[in-house]
């Protein structure tokens, strides 16, 4: 098969090095893609929004299946423009996507078919929604309605920073029409866990459990991020649990999205909140979780190109996915100052060009190539990813290899897993 990739970060090169494991691979291509990518894969010049130069670039050069890695692209409709062309698309269409790219969409969809959600309200000024926010009080949570990078969710402890969280998008704008609407929603507590299933429109394939900490510094302090670290599996996830959530919210949202006349087809990602035998629903993505993909692709032991490629012909049924039963962990490596301002261009040193075992790889994020020398080119850099026979040791493992590579101005946390180490460990 040839596969055309969308998407330059970890996720997209955790899928480029599982896909160039598959015996049914003949050409990979990807676009953009990194430094790690294009290790493996023929790379394209074309960024993930240069639609019109990825559409004629796929008329000259027939693939037989575009990956979208990336919600960016999925919530514009990208795919669909590609299966208009006759190829097939691993992702959903524009219509299906919107459970993304519109948390107002997201959260009516979860109403009309009894998906335990947050309590919320939407609002398009900023006076009535500070008013609802003065009659709820603190802590509450206010998100911008559109795709914001995973910055557009504000969890507020206070009155004032609710205030603030509503002044910064409302009125300052700062996600632009991302903030046209916002959602104003109660805070749950509890422990999150990333729920990821493949979908052909109809049958629901669950991956293996994953969890990430969004939370930049140490012990899930500071602002949140995309996420820097994850591990797989979640120890929190039973086999009760799976079936509950199976059975109350990924059978329920596939089902009444067919019925509504948008299928979903490609990966389904519900972030979740657990508290005790509560279930609730944080957020739906269209796509696969970064870092959640690393770990959970180190532990894929089936093929992954033919479970893609039945999600786009709507043959899933009956396949099933084989995992190494030992746990994955990824350590996220990021430049100093994500997820506000950082640098780029520093050269890293360390990496290794080969990686040495397949129970470790270094995937890389924002990389670059530049004149022989790889170099920083976004917030997250590298997410160094190992097996283990336990949560400590695939924790021990990924940082023995984080302390051998280096850049100025280089951060990561240092305490990746440790809830499920904590849980590990009784
Ligand atoms: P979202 O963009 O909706 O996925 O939210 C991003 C992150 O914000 C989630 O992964 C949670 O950590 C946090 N979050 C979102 N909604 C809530 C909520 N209702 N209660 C508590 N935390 C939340
Ligand atoms: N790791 C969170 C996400 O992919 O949205």
């Amino acid at each position: 098969m040839k596969i055309l990739l969308i998407g330059s970060g970890g996720r997209e090169h955790a899928l480029a090095w599982k896909i160039a494991r598959s015996p049914l691979l003949d050409k990979l291509y990807c676009t953009p893609g990194n430094a790690g990518i294009a290790m493996m894969a023929e790379c394209l010049p074309f960024a993930v929004e240069e639609e019109s130069a990825i559409l004629h670039w796929l008329q000259a050069h027939p693939v037989d299946l575009v990956v979208i890695g990336p919600e960016g692209p999925l919530v514009s409709g990208l795919s669909d423009r590609i299966r208009q062309q006759g190829i097939a698309v691993f992702g959903p269409s524009q219509a299906a996507a919107a459970i993304e790219g519109s948390k107002v969409f997201m959260k009516e969809l979860c109403a009309r078919h009894q998906i335990p959600t947050a309590t919320y309200q939407v609002f398009e000024q900023a006076e009535p929604a500070l008013a609802y926010l003065r009659s709820q009080g603190a802590p509450i949570v206010v998100k911008a309605s559109g795709l914001a990078a995973g910055k557009g969710a504000i969890v507020c402890h206070t009155l004032a920073e609710a205030e603030q969280a509503i002044q910064q998008i409302m009125v300052e704008r700062a996600f632009g029409t991302a903030g046209d609407q916002v959602v104003i929603e109660s805070c749950l507590r509890g422990e999150e866990l990333s729920f990821l299933a493949l979908v052909d429109g109809e049958h629901v394939l669950p991956l293996a459990g994953s969890q990430d900490h969004k939370a930049v510094g140490d012990g899930d302090t500071g602002a949140n991020t995309g996420g820097m670290g994850a591990y797989s599996p979640a120890p929190l996830l039973t086999p009760a649990l799976e079936q509950r959530i199976m059975d109350e919210i990924m059978y329920p949202i596939v089902r009444g999205m067919a019925a509504e006349g948008y299928p979903y087809r490609g990966v389904l990602y519900a972030g979740l909140m657990i508290d005790g035998d509560e279930i609730q629903v944080l957020e739906f993505n269209a796509r696969f979780g970064d870092p959640e993909t690393q770990p959970l692709l180190l532990r894929m032991r089936s093929d992954l190109l033919p479970l893609l490629s039945a999600c786009a012909h709507g043959s899933l049924h009956g396949m099933q996915i084989e995992w190494d039963p030992r746990p994955a962990l990824c350590v996220c490596m990021v430049a100093g100052g994500y997820p506000g301002p950082y640098g780029k261009g520093e050269v890293i040193q360390g990496l290794p060009t080969v990686n040495p075992q397949a129970e470790l790889q270094v995937f890389h994020a924002g990389t670059r190539l530049q004149a022989g020398e790889v170099v920083t080119a976004g917030g997250r850099v590298l997410g160094v990813t190992a097996l283990g026979s336990t949560v400590a040791e695939a924790q021990q493992r990924a940082y023995a290899t984080v302390q051998t590579i280096h850049w100025s101005g280089v951060y990561y946390r240092h305490d990746i897993g440790y809830r499920a180490i904590k849980r590990e460990q009784g």
